[in-house]
This record gives structure tokens, C-alpha cells and sequence, in this order.
């Protein structure tokens, strides 16, 4: 199944509602929640007030991206706050086990991210302890960066390993998602793309998540 989250970081903040209405009679999956603290990576985008009207008036699942430090002292809020799933990175953590246990005793599903310099080898130990792996495809901090080739064979080891082992873990790509690509994504493995500027850059943004999903 091909799964499209459209990433809250490129809408018009100042019409949050009507992007999110968009969203909502879209073909999206579920919406994208990018976090970020300042310090992980070098940009600051919002926090826990924003769960309250993305909760309020968007129907898709919300899909977390923690880009902090220190996430074990905030998923059990944003487990709260609403979110379908959370995910950090695993680069910005000792251990990620602890973590994973805080969001699954909330009943949330879990998610391990890393960013494209970070060995993808090292998710492997973790692959039957998350729900979904994020391979990020442009370095975590900013949207509207262009796509990182290398990517694609990073998603079809992951793939691979999580088939050969016969689990269920999704495989999300971030960064760099466009019209373009998607279809490549989606035959190397990914089961769920978010994109940011390309959907609410679009002229059209839910023809774009419509095309993202069905075009060959
Ligand atoms: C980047 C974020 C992405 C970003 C994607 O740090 O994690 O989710 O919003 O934006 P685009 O699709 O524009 O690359
Ligand atoms: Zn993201």
C-alpha cells in the first residue's frame, strides 16, 4: 500500500485550518509533524501548541518527527497530544530501547529515524522492535532540499532485511519527495513518502498527493 504524509512544515501557518481541510479531503494518509528543537538540527519549527489545532481540525493520522535531543523527555506528550505514531532520531540518543517502551506503553506506534550520514546498517538490530523506519533523504533541519540519490539503495537494503525477516516495519523516506520520484520510492521499498514543498508548493496540492500516489 502506498502511503502519502504531506509534511505540516510547508503549509501556510497563517491558514493552518484550510491547509489541513485540504489534507483532509486529499488522498494524504496520514499528516507529517516536523519538531525541531534548535539544537539536533539548526532550525526551530513549533512544538506542543500546534498538536492542539492539527488534533482539532485534521482527520489523518499524525505522524511525529521528532528532529530533539533528549526525546525520552517528550514522547509520552506528544503520545498525549494526539500523535498516531512518534519517531526520533536514533543519532541523537544512547539508547533507544527505553524510548521505544515510553511511546508503546501509550499505545502509539513507534518509528526510529536516521539522517543520511548515519551507517543504515545500524537500524537492523531494531527493526523488529519499531513499527516503521524513517530513512531521512535530505539532512533533518529544513524543508525544500533536494533529494539525495544515495537513498535509494540504502531503501532497498532496508527493505530487503525487514522481507527476509518476514516482519511488518513500514520504511518512510523524508526529504526531497516529489511528483518525480515517488514511483522509484515506492518500487525500492518505501511504504510511505512525506513531502513538504511539493505538496502545498503545488498549484494544485491534492492533485500533486493524487499523482505522488497513482502515477507510473
Ligand atoms: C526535514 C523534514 C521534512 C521536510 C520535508 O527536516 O523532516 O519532513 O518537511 O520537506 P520537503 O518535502 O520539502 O523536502
Ligand atoms: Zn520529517
Amino acid at each position: 500500500m502506498k502511503r502519502i504524509a504531506p509534511s505540516v512544515l510547508s503549509a501556510d501557518f497563517g491558514n493552518l485550518r484550510q491547509d489541513l481541510e485540504m489534507i483532509n479531503r486529499s488522498e494524504a494518509d496520514w499528516l507529517h509533524v516536523d519538531v525541531m528543537d534548535g539544537v539536533f538540527v539548526p532550525n526551530i519549527s513549533f512544538g506542543f501548541p500546534l498538536m492542539v489545532p492539527m488534533r482539532k481540525y485534521c482527520t489523518k493520522p499524525l505522524d511525529v518527527h521528532l528532529m530533539i535531543v533528549h526525546p525520552e523527555k517528550y514522547v509520552e506528550r506528544f503520545c498525549d497530544a494526539g500523535a498516531y505514531s512518534v519517531g526520533f532520531h536514533l543519532e541523537a540518543v544512547e539508547d533507544p530501547l527505553p524510548i521505544l517502551e515510553l511511546i508503546k506503553a501509550k499505545g502509539v506506534r513507534t518509528c526510529l529515524t536516521i539522517n543520511p550520514d548515519i551507517d543504515v546498517k545500524r537500524l537492523v538490530p531494531y527493526l523488529d522492535k519499531v513499527d516503521m523506519v524513517l530513512l531521512m533523504s535530505v539532512f533533518a533541519g529544513f524543508g525544500g532540499q533536494k533529494f539525495i540519490p544515495e537513498t535509494m539503495d540504502k531503501i532497498r537494503f532496508i527493505r530487503q532485511e525487514i522481507d527476509r525477516r518476514g516482519l511488518k516495519t513500514l520504511v518512510e523516506i523524508d526529504g526531497g519527495v516529489n511528483t518525480e520520484n515517488a514511483q522509484a520510492l515506492f518500487k525500492a521499498g518505501a511504504d510511505v513518502l512525506v513531502a513538504g514543498s511539493a505538496v502545498f508548493g503545488a498549484e494544485d496540492p491534492e492533485e500533486a498527493i493524487r499523482k505522488m500516489k497513482t502515477e507510473n
